[in-house]
């Protein structure tokens, strides 16, 4: 009896348990819109800023918003000053889950803010945290598929006066950084992909995708695999954002040494680790600079090193074009698959297994007709980071961020692998 009565009412405790199973999985089944694996923007290079710009859907009304893509910054901001309408557009009170979310420091009676900055200009402002409807295309990983929504996107708004130096029709920046309210965690949240997204830039189109791949470039080439990793290192103070003491939200990876054509460049290496009583040195990932930039004192030796290699590919030096310091005559300098034939750049990671190789495609810029330039600039003695690895060393790289396990996969060139970024089924439109 006693047995039975336990047995009966373990089964009642199934059956409630079961009910509860049915209850919360059908109300976690209830998504915002349908729940996507994987979301796709379009990027494209601006041509005379050099910006790489996206363009998303936001409001209700939706409208097409151009932003800026910023890989480093901590938030996307838009300015609110002009042509903001919707009917969903709302202000989060200071207190609220997503002021929190957002780290903010600033409040006032209607809102909570942050600091939108224009990288371009060096220029921060305050601006309110909002939220609103954010809409992006879903895909498979091969083809876009059907509009995903957020609700409640978390923003921060800009103004007018951070507009200059944007490229022609950007209203804003979309940052990827490694917060909670950048770009790919709220994706990654909202609709529970993991915390994974992968940049694939071109010289002219390019694609970013949000959340784990396959990654199908035409045609039919799978980039998500085999792909090299190494750590993403925290920086403790931020160097480019106010409020500053704040850690960096940037992308830092850890370059040992450099080499050309396998001969390590010499300068005094303790450039290439972070100092992390004041966020200086070491290397950065950022679509900021169109170019690498390097610290002087690496830049000199660096110059040298390719210099005395493509000297000895008998590749004939010709006066610099600016911004570049290091100038060729392309005469006689074969074309490859892999861009122009030059001395081969390395950058050592963890081990000398592990390099990021830059071919010619990605090292030379064909400044006029006959002259091919290394396209590298120099960031004078003051430098505060030594390597920021800019756009032209990134273009046609699969790059792949992943934010749980605080690692970035690359891809080696991809016309190595005959396909290029701007590959991606190119039926997507925002
Ligand atoms: C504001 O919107 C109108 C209508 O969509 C458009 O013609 C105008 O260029 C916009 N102004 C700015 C500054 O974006
Ligand atoms: C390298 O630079 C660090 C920091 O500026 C300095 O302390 C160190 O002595 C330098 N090493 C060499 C070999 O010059
Ligand atoms: C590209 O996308 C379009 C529209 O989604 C689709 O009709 C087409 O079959 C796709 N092409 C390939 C090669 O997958």
């Amino acid at each position: 009896m006693a047995m039975m009565a336990s047995s009966s009412s373990l089964r009642l405790l199934f059956i409630i348990s079961s009910l509860l199973l049915i209850i919360t999985t059908t109300s976690q089944a209830q998504p915002p819109s349908t729940r996507p694996k994987a979301l796709v923007l379009q990027v494209t290079k601006d041509p005379s800023t050099l910006q790489y710009t996206t363009t998303l859907l936001q409001r209700t009304p939706l409208v097409p918003v151009k932003l800026t893509v910023d890989l480093g910054a901590d938030f996307l901001w838009v300015n609110c000053e002009q042509n903001y309408s919707s009917s969903t557009s709302r202000s989060p009170r200071c207190g609220s889950a997503p002021c929190n979310l957002a780290r903010s420091k600033a409040c006032s009676s209607t809102a909570c803010g942050l600091t939108p900055n224009n990288p371009f200009l060096r220029l921060s402002t305050i601006g309110d945290v909002r939220q609103d409807v954010l809409s992006l295309r879903s895909t498979d990983g091969r083809n876009p598929g059907p509009y995903a929504t957020v609700p409640s996107f978390i923003f921060t708004c800009g103004s007018n006066i951070l507009l200059p130096g944007l490229a022609r029709g950007v209203t804003g920046i979309a940052g990827f950084g490694r917060t909670r309210i950048a770009l790919p965690s709220q994706l990654s949240s909202t609709f529970s992909f993991p915390r994974k997204f992968a940049v694939c830039l071109g010289s002219g189109n390019g694609v970013v995708f949000f959340g784990d791949g396959p990654y199908v470039l035409l045609p039919n080439n799978d980039v998500s695999a085999p792909l090299t990793y190494t750590p993403l290192l925290n920086n403790p103070v931020s160097l480019i954002t106010a409020p500053l003491g704040e850690p960096s939200y940037e992308y830092f990876i850890g370059v040992k040494s450099i080499t050309v054509n396998d001969k390590v460049v010499p300068f005094n290496t303790s450039l290439l680790s972070i100092d992390r009583t004041n966020g200086r040195g070491g290397t950065k990932i950022s679509t900021v600079n169109a170019y690498t930039v390097l610290h002087s004192e690496i830049y000199k030796a660096f110059t040298d090193a390719f210099v005395r290699e493509a000297e000895a590919m008998n590749i004939k030096r010709v006066a610099a074009v600016a911004p570049f310091g290091v100038c060729f005559s392309s005469k006689g300098v074969l074309s490859t698959r892999l861009g122009a034939a030059v001395p081969r750049i390395d950058l050592v990671l963890q081990n000398k297994d592990v390099v990021w190789r830059i071919f010619g495609a990605n090292s030379m810029v064909q400044v006029r007709d006959g002259v091919l330039c290394l396209g590298f600039v120099d960031g004078g003695a003051e430098a505060v980071t030594s390597v920021v690895i800019g756009g032209y060393q990134l273009e046609d790289s699969l790059l792949q961020f992943d934010l749980a396990a605080s690692r970035l996969g690359f891809s080696s060139t991809l016309l190595g692998r005959q396909t290029t970024c701007a590959n991606f089924n190119s039926t997507i439109k925002a």
